[in-house]
């Protein structure tokens, strides 16, 4: 286990994720009814911009900052840069929030927040960044194994991130394995998917092991800061986001032309549609 994610904090690919992670975390709060959110490869939550990691690569400037430094925000964008912003109080961009931190964030009191991280290390860091709040449990175990473990979930709603390093070959299989899983043991959780947007032939194979998942409904979302053929690049990324709640895709129309272009480097640009329909 090499990866560490401060390297990569806040650079493109974690603000669409966390941006849609906050839509649908706010989609699933128009009821009162309590949520549980799981996150299967949750990384330490909390994130230094500054520290000796995530200031080498520098990958935030292209990321959160231009974000940060925006004046067109989308009213859409409030509850993810409202929440960047709290962490900054003094107007200066440090600290960055990985998902378990948008979560515990922008969930309520009702709702309950659980974390697996397998890394020893960075799952002591990511309890001492989660205690103090009772809603939140950090498991050290094994990411694969939450979909079996967790669901279903008492409340009978649940959002889950399945977001790996992508550091081995088998993580795209194990991806539609674990929502297969979790459509199995929960049809109605919605789950999803971060991939990256790399190797076009294990993409292909990719889209096809999500479209046999079993999903009742599966939407597929990519942000490209590259044209998806230049070589040897994180072209950009890609959620695949099984039963989106009514609305997300709309909200999405509206957002992503918008994230396209102030995050695009060589050119940005965006799609969207079904891998799975109703
Ligand atoms: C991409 S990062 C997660 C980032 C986080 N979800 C966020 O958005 O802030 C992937 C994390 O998975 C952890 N990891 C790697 N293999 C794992 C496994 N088999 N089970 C659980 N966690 C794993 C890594 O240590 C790393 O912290």
């Amino acid at each position: 286990m090499n990866y560490r994610h401060a390297y990569h904090a806040g650079n493109h690919a974690d603000v669409f994720k966390h941006l849609v992670l906050s839509r649908l975390i706010a989609l699933m709060s128009r009821k009162e009814q309590p949520f549980a959110y799981l996150d299967t490869h949750a990384g330490i939550g909390l994130y230094d911009l500054r520290g000796d990691q995530a200031s080498r690569t520098g990958e935030f400037l292209e990321g959160i900052a231009r974000l940060w430094q925006a004046d067109d925000l989308p009213a859409l964008t409030a509850d993810y840069m409202g929440l960047v912003r709290d962490m900054n109080p003094d107007g200066e961009l440090r600290y960055y929030p990985g998902s378990p931190e948008v979560a515990r964030r922008l969930t309520r009191a009702q709702d309950r927040v659980q974390l697996n991280e397998k890394h020893p290390q960075d799952g002591l860091l990511l309890k001492d960044n989660m205690k103090g709040d009772r809603r939140v449990a950090v498991h050290l175990g094994e990411g694969w194994h939450v979909p079996r473990a967790l669901l279903p979930v008492p409340e009978k709603r649940a959002i889950m991130l399945i977001d790996p390093p992508f550091e081995q070959l088998d993580e795209m299989q194990r991806c539609a394995k674990a929502l297969k899983e979790a459509v199995g043991r929960m049809r109605q959780t919605v789950a999803a998917i971060w991939y990256p947007v790399k190797d076009q032939r294990a993409l292909k194979r990719f889209y096809q092991d999500l479209a046999g998942s079993g999903a009742p409904k599966l939407l597929r979302v990519e942000l490209l800061v590259h044209p998806v053929d230049t070589p040897n690049s994180l072209n950009g990324s890609g959620l695949a986001i099984a039963n989106p709640p009514w609305g997300l895709e709309e909200e999405l129309l509206e957002l992503l032309p918008w994230l396209a272009e102030k995050l695009g480097q060589s050119k940005g640009s965006w799609q969207m549609d079904w891998l799975i329909a109703e």
